[in-house]
């Protein structure tokens, strides 16, 4: 797939596509990877989760690497994103997490009251996440051969808040969006740990061994742009700006970002994530064609017969042109009952159809 290293020490695979596509440089075909690529919809996770609830998955370091494995085996994927999730930073501060079946993750003590918010600890990632950085430097181990670099991840400040504030998944967030509404302070406090964990921690997992760190602001869409601008960019780009010392690409993503492209590649980012609500030729005419895009095929594609995903694949390719720094990705997760052997189709199509648009 690239180049690799077949001395001892960790492979340089500063040449993949992955990795010159993150830099803006032209590659012999589009890169591409899927959000949330291990998981459900594969049998060998199904199996694997028979006999462990995802935290035991997240925090065995030897699973976690099996589980980062499992699409890199099954497809032609460009990059692994290291199996954890983005809630279990949120333990290190005080918080008491739980997946229950069906409901999604619950905090059992959210965060509610000024009290909350003064108790909740800065953790030192290094030791409060050495499971994810253990499993890190085991999954390098596995994909250094194979020339396949690896994605470290954090959730943002404020999809981090979203979960700690209202204890959960949340339809219309009243709570923490009326604890940035009328505690200003409090929302500073909070926000300011939060970012300076999300920063902290990507930068331990790129000296861990991560290649690329990937933010992921799953929620801000719900936010106005306003909002977006005065209460939560500061603090992500905190988050962003420690990040940067790691001194490996960063890519910053969002959903329902499409009315404030310009205020989310103003926080920060190397890389900007782009969902499936505005076509891909538009939001990079709005970032500017020097900033490399991730997106943007909508994950629900994936359930449409060939014939159709094939079309809607190559209407993304043909709107990024073959123009050096597009990373193909959908616009947000892979849902849990999408069919295994598009997901194959997608990933040889996207490489196969891409080389042609080259020059
Ligand atoms: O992409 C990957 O393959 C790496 C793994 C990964 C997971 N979660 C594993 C997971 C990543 C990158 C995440 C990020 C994550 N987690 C986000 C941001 C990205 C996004 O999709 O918006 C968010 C918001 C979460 C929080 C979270 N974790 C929720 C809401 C849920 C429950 C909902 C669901 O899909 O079941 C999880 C659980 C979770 N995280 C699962 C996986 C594979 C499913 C849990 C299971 O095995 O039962």
């Amino acid at each position: 797939m690239s180049t690799q290293d077949t001395t001892n020490g960790p492979a340089d695979l500063s040449q993949s596509r992955f990795l010159k596509a993150c830099r803006g440089e032209q590659t012999d075909a589009t890169p591409v990877w899927l959000m949330r690529q291990a998981g459900r919809y594969m049998a060998e996770y199904r199996e694997l989760r028979k006999k462990n609830t995802i935290l035991e998955l997240i925090k065995d370091p030897a699973l976690a690497t099996e589980v980062t494995m499992q699409p890199i085996q099954a497809f032609d994927l460009d990059a692994a994103i290291i199996f954890a999730d983005i809630l279990p930073p949120l333990e290190g501060m005080g918080l008491q997490l739980e997946f229950q079946k069906g409901e999604g993750p619950v905090i059992h003590n959210p965060v509610r009251t000024e009290a909350d918010v003064r108790a909740l600890r800065q953790p030192d990632p290094e030791e409060f996440l050495h499971f994810t950085l253990d499993a890190i430097r085991l999954t390098r181990k596995e994909l250094d051969p194979r020339g396949v670099p690896l994605i470290g991840f954090s959730g943002a400040p404020f999809t981090l808040a979203s979960y700690a504030v209202e204890g959960g998944s949340s339809r219309n967030r009243v709570l923490v969006k009326s604890m940035m509404m009328n505690r200003p302070d409090l929302w500073d406090i909070m926000m300011t740990k939060l970012a300076k964990l999300a920063g902290d921690y990507l930068v331990a997992q790129a000296k861990a061994g991560a290649q690329v760190l990937q933010l992921f602001d799953s929620w801000v869409g719900e936010l106005s742009p306003y909002e977006y601008e005065n209460f939560v960019l500061p603090y992500s780009k905190l988050a962003l700006d420690i990040a940067a010392t790691a001194g490996v690409p960063v890519i910053h993503f969002g959903t329902n970002t499409s009315g404030m492209l310009p205020l989310i590649q103003k926080a920060g980012g190397d890389v900007i994530g782009v969902d499936w609500r505005i076509n891909l030729d538009e939001a990079w005419e709005i970032l500017g064609h020097s900033t490399p895009v991730q997106g943007n095929l909508d994950p629900v594609t994936l359930f449409a017969e060939w014939p159709a995903l094939e079309k809607r694949a190559k209407d993304v390719l043909d709107r990024a042109a073959g123009r050096p720094g597009h990373i193909f990705n959908l616009g947000h997760g892979i849902v849990i009952e999408t069919p295994v052997d598009n997901v194959r189709k997608l990933v040889d199509y996207i490489h196969e159809y891409s080389r042609t648009l080259r020059g």
